[in-house]
């Protein structure tokens, strides 16, 4: 990844408006991916009651949408190379509209996981098609900027979801409650997620391919047309020419092209799997999947602990604002090294008001001092993550690999992202059971290796063209 000083600046004369719409399309998908993920917060205590399931079972529906998430992004990012990416979106946007629909109108258990799979496989797949896209249409310039409009859907997402739930629980009187044509609330938490879905895919209606893939698929002329009308004409052609040059292969992009001499893949689809696998080892999830559990068992009330996520996730939106002024002047990299120090010290500081707490009946209770302490520390966390990691290690996936194996590397990429999600979230309960202090231990212990691995593994990308990205 290194600027060839040969490489002409293109962007000369870039079309803000357009380019800034298009990318808000794509980031809905985002959006979706947050809604999703954070919808069944208000609903799980509803389903628990209806289909009368027990925490374990409910545990394992909430965690088998992540791995519907892995395969969707695995099988996005390869679909993404032979149809296109905007059809890509469009799969997806179809696969929220019938998950939305299907949770909202289930009578059993079993049809509900499967929806909420289905659903799942749309996150998957819209987590790595909108770093991708948006990367190829961006002009480099304000790449950054752009992707992490991925993470601002994302979070976004998350808080309507939030909103959405109390809301409609509110309007019935409970989320077991009938609201509208005789279904009850946390119905409609899910069926609500048509809506935006339904604007996910009517907007990609209205949005060019890219030009990356487009030149890829032997669509020269229409890659130029495109680069002209978002990135000026005048340097549209040698911007085609340089990236039919970065292809510099006969064949679609396959698997295989990941191959490479570090234990058996290129070292910059090892820096990719690092980023993401460290992403979710540093614990964000349980921030956002369990803090209800987590601020309860340390002896806030429910309604506390309820204001508390929300103060959360409207931090974690303005964090994701500051994070899109800083990236292009301060970097992606020097980013991440902020913020990976600054999680390891809240964490750490979790970690120890945790382990040092009283226990009562098992949990730590935490006194009059170390709550507010561990408060702050839980949103310092939150600020340092969303400042960096969060947004960063999506812009990163979508613009840090060569054009030839984009795709390919993102289905990889993507899939570990979402198995350690998963395995972080499915390894919580017990950890947590054992002991906070050692849960948030390792948390920490991940974020000490964040640093390291960007210390030694990743490089500057910020203003560099995708065409100069080397494996
Ligand atoms: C990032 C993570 C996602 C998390 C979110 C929270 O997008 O990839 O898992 O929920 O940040 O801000």
């Amino acid at each position: 990844m290194s600027q060839d000083a040969t490489t002409p600046t293109v962007a000369e004369h870039p079309n803000t408006s357009a380019v800034l719409r298009i990318s808000i399309i794509a980031a809905f998908g985002g959006f979706l991916f947050g809604y999703d993920s954070a919808v069944i917060n208000g609903a799980v205590s509803a389903i628990q009651e209806e289909f009368g399931v027990s925490p374990g079972p409910l545990g394992f529906a909430v965690a088998s949408a992540l791995l519907g998430a892995a395969a969707g992004a695995f099988f996005g990012g390869r679909i993404a190379d032979q149809l296109g990416r905007v059809p890509v979106m469009k799969i997806a946007a179809v696969l929220f509209l019938v998950s939305a629909i299907g949770c909202g109108v289930v009578d059993s258990f079993g049809w509900l996981i499967f929806w909420r799979i289905v659903g799942g496989v749309g996150v998957g797949v819209a987590s790595i098609i909108a770093p991708a896209y948006i990367a190829e249409i961006a002009p480099a310039a304000v790449r950054g900027r752009l992707g992490s409009l991925q993470q601002m859907g994302i979070v976004l997402g998350i808080f309507v979801s939030l909103a959405v739930d109390a809301w409609l629980a509110a309007l019935a009187g409970g989320s077991t409650q009938e609201l509208w044509w005789g279904l009850e609330a946390w119905r409609w938490m899910f069926m609500a997620e048509a809506v935006p879905a339904l604007a996910y895919l009517i907007g990609a209606f209205t949005i060019p391919e890219s030009p990356r893939y487009l030149v890829e698929d032997g669509r020269s002329d229409e890659a130029q047309a495109v680069l002209a009308n978002l990135q000026g004409s005048a340097s549209a052609t040698e911007r085609v020419r340089l990236i039919k040059e970065s292809l510099r292969s006969e064949h679609k992009p396959r698997l295989s092209d990941l191959k490479g001499r570090m234990a058996g893949l290129k070292p910059i689809v090892w820096v990719g799997i690092g980023l993401a696998a460290l992403q979710q080892f540093v614990g964000i999830n349980v921030i956002f999947y369990y803090s209800n559990v987590l601020w309860q068992s340390v002896g806030f009330t429910e309604a506390d602990s309820f204001t508390i996520t929300v103060i959360t996730s409207v931090t974690n939106v303005a964090v994701t604002i500051v994070a899109i002024a800083l990236v292009e002047r301060v970097g992606r990299r020097r980013l991440l090294l902020i913020g990976s120090t600054g999680m390891a010290l809240s964490l750490g500081t979790l970690s120890v008001l945790f382990a040092t707490a009283d226990v009562v009946d098992g949990s730590p209770v935490l006194g009059p001092t170390a709550g507010p302490v561990a408060l702050v520390a839980a949103n310092l966390f939150v600020i340092f993550f969303g400042v960096s990691w969060g947004p960063m290690m999506w812009v990163l996936l979508g613009e840090m690999f060569p054009n030839r194996i984009r795709g390919a590397a993102l289905a990889v990429a993507g899939f570990v992202q979402w198995i350690a999600n998963w395995l972080v979230t499915v390894t919580f309960p017990a950890l947590a059971a054992f002991s906070l202090g050692v849960a948030y231990g390792l948390y920490t212990f991940f974020a000490l290796v964040s640093l390291l691995f960007t210390l030694k593994m990743v490089r500057e990308t910020t203003g560099i063209e995708l065409e100069d990205m080397q494996d």
